[in-house]
């Protein structure tokens, strides 16, 4: 976040060498900002704080039209409006993949498969098996085979509009060859570098003076997202189609041929695509690539396995923002070895101390790392990791560098075990592990001082609240003084201020316009979207994926406020029992141990007050809730019995799919049993309550009916 020393002059109120001066500071700063984005690919403010900057320079050169500069931001062709990308919305949310390390893993991931779609022991679901490309991904669209649109992942859901961008990419073909090109084709895959030509173009850069990339891929990243699509052009971009996205009609019935398509339509495809047929031929694929890595020329993370058939693919569907069809292979991480020099226990928004580990600087896989996780208590007693000890540690993709070990015979005499602490650093509660759990937490969840920051930090963060001017600093200084406990607090600071203590605008590092600018942020923001508000609570394991589900679940956040109020209600020390729970519990992504968090949240009075307080300060739009179209939109359903057409995980993903609920239990809610062989109880209360009983057959036939 920038930080500006000094508040800002009200544009009618700056002289005009005043205004001189600003603009060129501010031409100056933007400048850098652009390059940090386009060039680094590491920018350092939001879009929003950016864009006041643009708004700042417009807004005085409105009122100084003769100070406009050639070189002012304003005036340079090509630009957006706001000087970034625009958004684009993706048709079909471009995925990430779930990740598999070890050889047991890949094995589990196969062995699911079969389980949820229910195989015979002799049948293998055929996998294709890939190379996972350390790039970027991108989606194409294509209407009437004319390249239309192209944009970057973003977070999934929206990405960044680069179409210009991409037209200049060799590999990415403006129109699509062949005759029965599908009206609409979203083509997908990844823009990537050859390494020799990374080189050859830091060598370029160097030579002339420019920004030199410490990868291939943030090569590929920021020549791709130039402003100036004349950059791009001159880059060696390339580009490999491995998927899809929305499509008109599926010109083939299996991801091999759906790729061998995108092939004959003009794409450049992986010609190490491979099926495998048994789970050896898998592993000796992932053997062979990684032999083979170093020779490959583009640099590749792992393998990626899906399964071939598209309608499995579809059976099997998704959990939170990863296809249970398809997982990524991962090669093992680059390592290092370094002094650890101490061990500082942070404490998280749940409680959680997190030891996290002071590190000599290192540099790994091109990186200088000086923090790494040392996970929890037991890691570091099982791994006997002593302060002063020479430890290894390794980095793997985008995750947090890891202490892997100990270098034993480095390590210095005298040097003790480490003792975990048993209370919290930042309150001195008792800091205790519930039985079966690693982490070891601050027993004083309502009033720790770090827990309750933390909350408040993740209150405003990026995804959840965003508010301008209000980062994790600021939240943090007006907690230590006393103006913001709660997130309701937030709204009602303008209502309180300079009632107790001077008014903000007199405070230190604030000034009367950073301070109107602060409280017109967080009006802003009395509105907000129900997954961020939802997001925003913090509640554990509700990450932005679960509470997306969750607002297209319940639509409203009164209608998931008085849901989980009766889940919570339901709770006895036998478990959770309610409708509600078997409602929260049967949303398609959302499991068991997120259900009960939740349920934990909403059954603390002091958790609930403070949402309400929130409440009362804000308006929470409605989300789009899921299909509403299908034969069984609405309707709860019941699933018993032995279940021999589909397993009962994947009944309840396909159910909750078409918008339909799952419940555990019968009542006189239920608006269909689906009985399997041998159902018991539950098919008798059906029959007593009335309630329609459907064979598995049956239920097929209704879910296909619309
Ligand atoms: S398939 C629904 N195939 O990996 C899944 N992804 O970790 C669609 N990636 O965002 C992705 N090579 O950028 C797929 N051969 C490949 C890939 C690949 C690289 C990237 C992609 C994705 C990320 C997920």
């Amino acid at each position: 976040m920038a930080k500006r020393a000094k508040p800002l002059t009200p544009v009618d109120e700056l002289t005009k060498a005043q205004a001189r001066v600003e603009l060129t500071r501010l031409a100056l700063e933007i400048e850098g900002h652009d390059a940090r984005y386009y060039q680094h690919d590491a920018p350092t403010i939001s879009d929003a704080a950016y864009d006041a900057l643009r708004r700042r320079v417009e807004d005085i050169e409105a009122r100084f039209p003769d100070l406009v500069a050639a070189e002012s931001p304003t005036q340079r062709v090509g630009a957006q409006p706001s000087g970034r990308f625009a958004k684009v919305r993706h048709a079909v949310p471009m995925l990430s993949l779930g990740n598999a390390f070890a050889d047991a893993d890949v094995t589990e991931f196969v062995a699911r498969v079969r389980r949820f779609l229910r195989l015979d022991d002799g049948e293998f679901p055929i996998i294709v098996a890939e190379p996972k490309i350390d790039g970027l991904s991108l989606t194409l669209r294509y209407e009437h085979g004319e390249l239309v649109t192209g944009a970057t992942r973003g977070d999934g859901f929206e990405g960044e509009d680069v179409t210009a961008n991409v037209r200049t990419v060799k590999d990415i073909p403006h129109k699509l060859k062949g005759r029965d090109v599908p009206a609409v084709c979203e083509v997908r895959g990844e823009v990537y570098m050859l390494r020799e030509d990374f080189l050859a173009l830091n060598r370029k850069q160097a030579a002339a003076g420019d920004t030199v990339f410490a990868n291939p891929r943030n090569s590929a990243a920021g020549s791709l997202r130039q402003k100036d699509a004349g950059i791009t052009a001159a880059r060696p971009l390339k580009f490999f189609a491995y998927a899809w996205g929305e499509m008109s009609a599926l010109p083939a019935d299996t991801q091999f041929e759906m790729v061998n398509w995108l092939g004959h339509a003009g794409f450049v495809v992986n010609p190490l695509m491979t099926l495998c047929h048994s789970v050896e031929d898998v592993m000796n694929y992932y053997r062979g690539i990684e032999t083979q890595r170093a020779t490959l020329g583009y640099d590749i993370d792992g393998v990626v396995y899906k399964v071939n058939r598209l309608d499995w693919q579809e059976r099997l569907g998704f959990v939170s923002r990863s296809p249970r069809w398809a997982i990524a292979h991962k090669f093992a991480a680059e390592r290092a070895t370094t002094v650890l020099n101490a061990i500082d226990i942070q404490v998280g928004r749940t409680g959680a101390l997190t030891p996290v580990a002071k590190l000599a600087p290192v540099t790994v896989g091109g990186v200088v790392v000086q923090n790494a996780t040392l996970h929890n208590e037991d890691e570091i007693a099982r791994k006997d990791i002593r302060i002063g000890d020479t430890v290894t540690i390794q980095r793997a993709g985008d995750v947090i560098p890891q202490v892997v070990g100990v270098v034993l015979d480095k390590r210095p005499k005298g040097a003790e075990p480490y003792r975990f602490p048993t209370t919290c650093p930042a309150c001195g509660s008792h800091a205790v592990r519930e039985e079966g759990e690693a982490v070891r937490r601050c027993t004083n969840t309502l009033s720790c001082p770090a827990q309750a920051v933390e909350r408040l930090k993740h209150f405003v963060s990026r995804n959840a609240f965003d508010i301008e001017g209000l980062g994790e600093k600021q939240v943090a200084a007006f907690f230590d003084e006393g103006l913001v406990r709660a997130p309701a607090d937030i709204f009602t600071l303008k209502a309180r201020d300079g009632k107790k203590g001077p008014p903000l605008a007199e405070r230190e590092g604030w000034g009367a316009t950073s301070a109107n600018n602060l409280f017109n942020a967080i009006d802003e923001r009395r509105h907000i979207a129900l997954h961020r508000a939802i997001f925003a609570l913090g509640i554990r394991h509700v990450g932005e994926g679960n509470a997306k589900l969750l607002a297209r679940h319940y639509g409203s956040m009164d209608a998931f406020r008085a849901a989980m109020g009766e889940a919570a209600a339901g709770r006895s020390p036998e478990g959770n029992a309610s409708e509600a729970y078997a409602d929260l519990n049967a949303i398609e992504g959302v499991g068991k141990v997120v259900a009960d968090a939740i349920v934990e949240f909403f059954a603390e009075p002091r958790s609930v007050r403070a949402l309400d307080d929130l409440l009362a300060e804000i308006t929470v739009e409605d989300a789009e809730r899921i299909k509403t179209d299908t034969a069984v939109a609405g309707k709860t359903v019941v699933f018993t019995g032995a279940l021999t057409r589909f397993s009962r995980d994947e009944a309840k993903a396909s159910a909750e799919r078409l918008g339909a609920k799952v419940a555990g239990s019968v009542s006189s809610k239920t608006d269909y049993v689906v009985a399997g062989e041998a159902a018991g109880s539950k098919l008798d209360k059906a029959r007593a309550l009335g309630v329609t009983v459907l064979s598995e057959d049956e239920w097929l036939k209704l879910i296909d009916s619309k």
